[in-house]
């Protein structure tokens, strides 16, 4: 994508958006696989199809839905990102974090990233890890290419790619509605095979807390454009030759199901506590 046109893009994208709902949202959520239903928990909601919106792609696997949702948690004005681009189903990467550069548009302070991951660290599953730093392993980065100077520089800082005062604020949430969480750091593989045991082992080594297929890129891309990130993975399988049984998509999507009451209660708790 040419920078300029990246730029332009985004401006035809927020004009669309901005037809369609006068919400300028504060805080922005990604939802990972299987844990879309928070958005139905967003009050005066509109929900604008991925495939309405200029520019953006649609996701097409299954758990992933994709429409942009407009609203309020109590008084703090949300958009919510129901569905994700991943690099695996073919898109690029410009792709993959145009819907999160559309939230930085619209003038997020902060997105609140979520996705489903293979637990390294020994923690409960299904349960939650509360993501302090990532490690980007995709073989891409959103960056590469000529930099859009309007939206970033060219070597953004990344030494704090999850802002440590939210994220500490998300712990005490979580400990306040006594939801059990490891904190730990999120490797961003480029999927879609799920990892060797090898793989894992060498993730473990490297200091890696849980295994997933997305998010790094988003925070990226984010972090260039200034925006805040917060991130939580929901720990829906121990990683490969931690358990016993094979990996499936279906294990996934089941697990992230059967803590989805935890999860939305976490961050309906962090968009009630938040304040910037
Ligand atoms: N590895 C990578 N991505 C995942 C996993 C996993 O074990 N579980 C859910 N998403």
């Amino acid at each position: 994508m040419e920078t300029n046109s990246l730029v332009q893009k985004l401006s035809e994208t927020k004009k669309y958006i901005r037809s369609v709902s006068d919400i300028k949202p504060r805080l922005g959520f990604v939802l990972g696989s299987g844990l879309g239903h928070f958005a139905d928990t967003i009050e005066n909601s509109v929900a604008i199809p991925y495939s309405h919106i200029p520019y953006f792609h649609s996701p097409s696997i299954s758990g992933h839905h994709g429409a942009l949702v407009l609203g309020n948690i109590g008084r703090l004005p949300v958009a919510v990102l129901k569905g994700r681009l991943h690099a695996y189903e073919g898109h690029s990467v410009e792709q993959v974090v145009y819907p999160v550069r559309a939230l930085a548009s619209l003038g997020v302070e902060t997105v609140f990233l979520t996705n489903a991951a293979g637990g390294i660290l020994k923690m409960k599953v299904p349960g939650f890890m509360v993501i302090t730093d990532q490690i980007n392993l995709s073989g891409t980065n959103a960056l590469s290419g000529p930099n859009a100077d309007e939206l970033g520089p060219r070597f953004p800082d990344m030494s704090e790619a999850y802002d440590r005062k939210l994220t500490k604020l998300l712990t005490q949430v979580l400990d306040k509605n006594k939801i059990s969480h490891k904190k730990g750091v999120y490797a961003g593989l480029s999927g879609p095979t799920y990892e060797t045991p090898a793989e894992v082992r060498y993730l473990k080594r490297i200091g890696a807390g849980a295994a997933g297929m997305s998010t790094v890129n988003e925070v990226i891309a984010l972090r260039h454009m200034s925006v805040k990130c917060v991130g939580m993975s929901c720990i829906t399988n121990a990683a490969a030759g931690l358990q016993k049984a094979p990996l499936s998509h279906k294990e996934v999507t089941g697990n992230a199901r059967a803590v989805e009451k935890q999860f939305i209660a976490a961050l309906q708790g962090f968009a009630k506590a938040y304040k910037n």
